[in-house]
């Protein structure tokens, strides 16, 4: 079976983006790949190093979302990278033949300096964010991963380092990774940006029922449609985009209420509460168990830091020999 790799920081609560964009695919590539899913709490610090303080709980948090939502510890690999020594022993390694240039060059690096001026990210490690993330993919030799459109400049980057590696080094002993870009539309937050948790316009995979009614009932619609008797445009509505990703089978019959004016904005909206109501709250019921359950998470993070281990050692132990370290 071929192997695919993803990693998540935890850095806040998850959210329907999350979902879309990331969790669903996860959800059906263990299906047919040997899936390793990793919490990346190193690069989480690389910004967030002055608020650790909630670091543990979001870790729990985000985990005990990816099992309720589907990520099943019996068929992936789930597991938290700083648990895992050999991260940063080829992290190392890559440190020292990866050119300042590339990493200067990453288009992710300059955007997020500008993005995040008030974290301080001017930092060393921070430079070397994709080096560390090639050490994740590559411990594991894996074949895939699937990553959002923001994160090609990093897997060029790592498969760069491939070849620079074997090169300097005159052996082929790591895979160079592919992507997996999700097809997925990407979902806006409520106040039709990017579903970001800066933004706070988010709705979180355990969001409580009167806050999704809140935030639903907040949406921005049609502009041009005043009075209910205003016919609408369902393409540049956002709350119409939702309906196209969790009610799929209802779209077309909303589509032709809205363009023929039969519906009103609020009519609509409230169908869509429901909707996400329905969708998230038995999710958030079994998280709120499961979080009260510490033991079987701290099982399922122990097995999966002694499964992910045996490898990433079995392949320290090759690179470590190429090079001449003991
Ligand atoms: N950089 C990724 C993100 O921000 C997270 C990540 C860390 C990752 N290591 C990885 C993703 C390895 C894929 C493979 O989303
Ligand atoms: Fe958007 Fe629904 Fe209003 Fe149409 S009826 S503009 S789809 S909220």
């Amino acid at each position: 079976m071929k192997r695919v790799l993803s990693g998540m920081r935890p850095t806040g609560k998850l959210h329907l983006g999350h979902w879309v964009g990331a969790l669903l695919n996860w959800i059906k590539l263990q299906e047919s790949y040997d899936c390793f899913f990793m919490i990346a709490d190193w690069h989480a610090l690389m910004s967030e190093y002055k608020n650790s303080s909630n670091l543990k709980e979001y870790i729990f948090d985000n985990l005990c979302d990816w099992i309720v939502w589907g990520i099943s510890p019996k068929k992936s690999t789930i597991f938290v990278q700083s648990q895992v020594k050999e991260h940063l022993e080829l992290f190392m390694i890559f440190s020292f033949l990866t050119p300042l240039g590339w990493l200067f060059r990453c288009p992710t690096f300059k955007e997020q300096m500008v993005q995040l001026k008030d974290k301080e990210i001017n930092t060393y490690a921070f430079l070397g964010y994709p080096v560390l993330q090639a050490s994740d993919i590559l411990l594991y030799n894996a074949d895939y991963v699937p990553v959002g459109e923001d994160q090609l400049p990093h897997l060029e980057l790592c498969r760069e380092i491939v070849r620079r590696f074997h090169f300097i080094y005159n052996k082929k002993i790591f895979v160079e990774p592919e992507a997996i870009l999700t097809k997925t539309p990407r979902l806006l937050g409520i106040d039709s940006r990017k579903m970001s948790k800066s933004y706070n316009n988010y709705i979180s995979l355990d969001e409580e029922d009167n806050l999704i009614e809140e935030k639903i009932l907040s949406m921005f619609t049609d502009p041009s449609r005043i009075k209910k008797e205003d016919k609408g445009h369902p393409d540049i509505c956002n709350v119409y985009s939702y309906y196209t990703v969790f009610y799929e089978t209802k779209k077309e019959e909303i589509y032709k209420a809205c363009s023929s004016a039969e519906i009103g904005c609020v009519e609509c909206k409230k169908l869509l509460v429901k909707t996400i109501k329905n969708f998230i709250a038995p999710k958030r019921e079994e998280k709120k168990k499961l979080l009260k359950d510490k033991d079987y998470i701290y099982n399922i993070i122990l097995e999966g830091r002694d499964k992910a281990s045996k490898i990433a050692n079995e392949m320290m132990g090759k690179i470590k020999d190429l090079i001449g370290l003991l």
